[in-house]
């Protein structure tokens, strides 16, 4: 067919989820959607849920409450595995790498477990390396990494499984701010050029602001507010929740 029938954008969505950890509401009635090629920012305070709703959207963890679903497929009670095959994928606070393999290996492992060919896989490894900055350690092997660049190397394996959906757990911690938006830019980059869309773990106000398109935000497991950054941040509920406890 033609271009008038171009990929119609795809919708990772929960609506009303919730689970709770003996008795305490880790998650509760959060409803949170993220499209394709769409970089949302998911921020809050300590504990507030945002791994836990993570761990929901990506099936580390069965939601009590609510419905996940991409597009029309319904992934509420799907294993985390059938959710990875169908492009949603997440990345962890800590990272997950082979530690004997080198960067490169880890990153061509990944690929080829997306089911590409051999040099289809080195092509697409070698790319991500490129864009993220790994170069320089390309040939180490990950044991001999520092906790952030390991970070990097399992957020380059996350994209070469070809994600519709990156889920990031925290991707910049322990950068500073110039480096956190810099790394994030390169993901935002590669994801939109892939018509990915990216839900994004971070702590840091200055650091979303730089880098997201909409911001949905946490505290104590509920949201308390969503929005264009602008909008949020202005939010007399956000200002107390960042801002409010030094005054
Ligand atoms: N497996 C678990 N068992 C019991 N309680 C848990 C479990 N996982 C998370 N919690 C609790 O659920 C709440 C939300 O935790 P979560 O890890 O989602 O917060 P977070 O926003 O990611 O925090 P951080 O910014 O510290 O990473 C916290 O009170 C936490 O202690
Ligand atoms: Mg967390």
């Amino acid at each position: 067919m033609g271009t008038a029938t171009a990929r119609r954008p795809s919708v990772l969505r929960m609506a009303g989820g919730g689970v709770h950890f003996d008795g305490l509401k880790a998650v509760d009635d959060v409803s949170i959607e993220v499209r394709s090629g769409q970089v949302v920012g998911l921020i809050g305070p300590n504990g507030s849920g945002k791994t836990t709703t993570l761990n929901l959207l990506s099936g580390m963890l069965r939601a009590s409450a609510g419905t996940i679903r991409l597009d029309d497929v319904d992934l509420t009670s799907m294993s985390m595995r059938k959710r990875v095959r169908l492009g949603v994928v997440r990345t962890f606070q800590s990272g997950r790498v082979f530690a004997r393999l080198t960067v490169l290996e880890n990153v061509e492992a990944a690929a080829l477990g997306s089911g590409l060919g051999r040099r289809r896989a080195r092509a697409l490894a070698a790319g991500i390396i490129d864009e993220l900055g790994l170069r320089p350690d390309a040939d180490r092997r990950a044991e001999s990494l520092t906790a952030g660049r390991i970070r990097i190397t399992a957020i380059a394996r996350a994209l070469a499984c070809r994600p519709r959906f990156l889920l990031l757990d925290e991707p910049a911690a322990g950068q500073n701010e110039s480096e956190a938006v810099s790394l994030i830019r390169s993901i935002r980059g590669f994801a939109q050029d892939r018509d990915c869309g990216v839900l994004l773990v971070e702590h840091d106000m200055a650091v979303v602001m730089q880098t997201c398109d909409h911001l949905h935000v946490l505290d104590s497991g509920r949201t308390v507010a969503e929005g264009a950054p602008a909008d949020v941040r202005r939010d007399p509920r956000v200002i107390e929740i960042y801002f409010g406890k030094r005054h």
